[in-house]
């Protein structure tokens, strides 16, 4: 820490549920949302899994690989609301979508839609995809700040043409940090004989999420952010008749080595070359682990993370003067706010803005900046996980306030 700036405000209390975290002490972790935390004892088992592996790489790999694998997924199908047979395990949401889009037979003149809330990386890989087939990327412009979901479904469904071929959508944005209601555009889309690919990389552990019930063409979610997963866990969900057409990012064994007992789909992904997948198998405990955490399980982690984003908004939206960017309903665990003006109209200067470093390096607050949408007006990005207190979001505006 440089500087004595710090010493002005009083450093919060950490929430009781803190030590079951590895997070550093002296930080104030207020980005649950980039990477996740994943509590120290998932990352016991997860160690036990490594040691096993080591001892004996050959039969741990070769032939004791699916047992674990699918009591992994037989817990996440079932967290999920979703049949085993329909779900694979990816390292990150961003290799399930190369996966999706770039096993895409496209035309020239085809159309890939998106949203201008996308994830940046994503969007790459629909630029990439199109580009390679003479295809268009179009991008529904919803407005932020949005006043209802009624909005949102109306952009994407006002952008479909009779060239659209896929629709990319997230279930919670990125940088806006908005519910996007997936269910009704799902259906408005499905109407119009489009396929949707759900972007749900923050969606596991943070909302409830019932596959059968949404019934996209395709569904990835990541399990390293709010599942608390170790890092390197994802899935992808494939609706059953569009699986033949799905190869994943990185092709190996499985198109010539059928398992008995598994879909295509399920060889083709469950092995993608060597890789440590002591992640993977640790997920089944993940789930169990933050389930027993609290007296309401899941649905209790849910709603408290909920209630305090809703509370962390109102208190920074009010000693910061800036208004509410979205119903308090459209909020998960995130919330995107505006910085005030004094911040405002600042050019950029390097990957990470000055601002975003001196909250970290003066105050010991970890929370992430962005500029929005063609104005590019910035605002900063506040996540909620169990090990977090309310008085981190008051240090927070606090610590807001003294930069200048
Ligand atoms: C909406 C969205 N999609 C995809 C990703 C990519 O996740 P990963 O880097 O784990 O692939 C992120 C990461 O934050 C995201 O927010």
């Amino acid at each position: 820490m440089k500087g004595d700036t710090r010493q002005k405000l009083k450093f919060p209390k950490p929430s009781p549920f803190r030590k079951y975290w590895g997070l550093a002490t002296k930080t104030v972790f207020l980005n649950h949302g980039s990477f996740g935390a994943c509590p120290k004892a998932v990352l016991a088992v997860q160690s036990e899994f490594r040691r096993r592996m080591e001892a004996e790489p050959v039969q741990f790999l070769w032939r004791h690989y699916e047992g674990p694998l699918d009591v992994a997924r037989n817990a996440l199908a079932k967290f999920v609301g979703a049949r085993p047979k329909d779900l694979v395990f990816v390292p990150n949401a961003t290799t399930a979508v190369n996966a999706v889009v770039r096993s895409l037979q496209l035309q020239p003149g085809d159309e890939l839609l998106t949203t201008d809330h996308d994830y940046n990386a994503c969007h790459n890989v629909l630029v990439e995809t199109a580009r390679r087939a003479g295809a268009k990327i179009v991008a529904a412009r919803v407005p932020f700040p949005v006043r209802n979901a009624d909005e949102i479904v109306e952009a994407i469904v006002g952008a479909v043409t009779s060239q659209t071929r896929l629709v990319m959508v997230d279930h919670v944005t990125s940088n806006t940090a908005l519910i996007f209601p997936v269910e009704r555009v799902i259906r408005e889309l499905e109407a119009r004989g489009v396929d949707t690919l759900v972007d749900g990389a923050h969606a596991p552990g943070m909302v409830s999420i019932n596959i059968k019930k949404l019934r996209p063409a395709y569904y990835t979610g990541n399990l390293h952010k709010w599942l608390c997963a170790p890092k390197g866990t994802a899935f992808l969900w494939v609706r059953e008749e569009k699986q033949e057409g799905v190869q994943p990012a990185v092709i190996s064994h499985g198109n010539n080595r059928p398992r008995p007992g598994y879909t295509g789909f399920q060889d083709r992904f469950d092995w993608c070359g060597t890789i440590d997948p002591s992640g993977w198998f640790s997920v089944a405990e993940a789930i169990r682990w933050m389930n027993k955490l609290v007296p309401g399980g899941w649905g209790e982690v849910r709603k408290r993370n909920h209630d305090l984003a809703v509370k962390a908004r109102r208190i920074l939206c009010e000693r910061l003067g800036t208004k509410p960017v979205c119903p308090e309903n459209m909020l998960g665990s995130m919330a995107t706010i505006r910085l005030p003006d004094k911040y405002q109209d600042v050019p950029v200067k390097g990957r990470i803005d000055d601002e975003q470093l001196r909250l970290y390096d003066e105050f010991g607050i970890e929370v992430p900046f962005f500029r929005i949408g063609t104005a590019a007006v910035r605002y900063f990005r506040v996540s909620v996980q169990l090990y977090n207190t309310v008085e981190e979001y008051e240090y927070l505006a606090d610590a807001l306030r003294q930069i200048d």
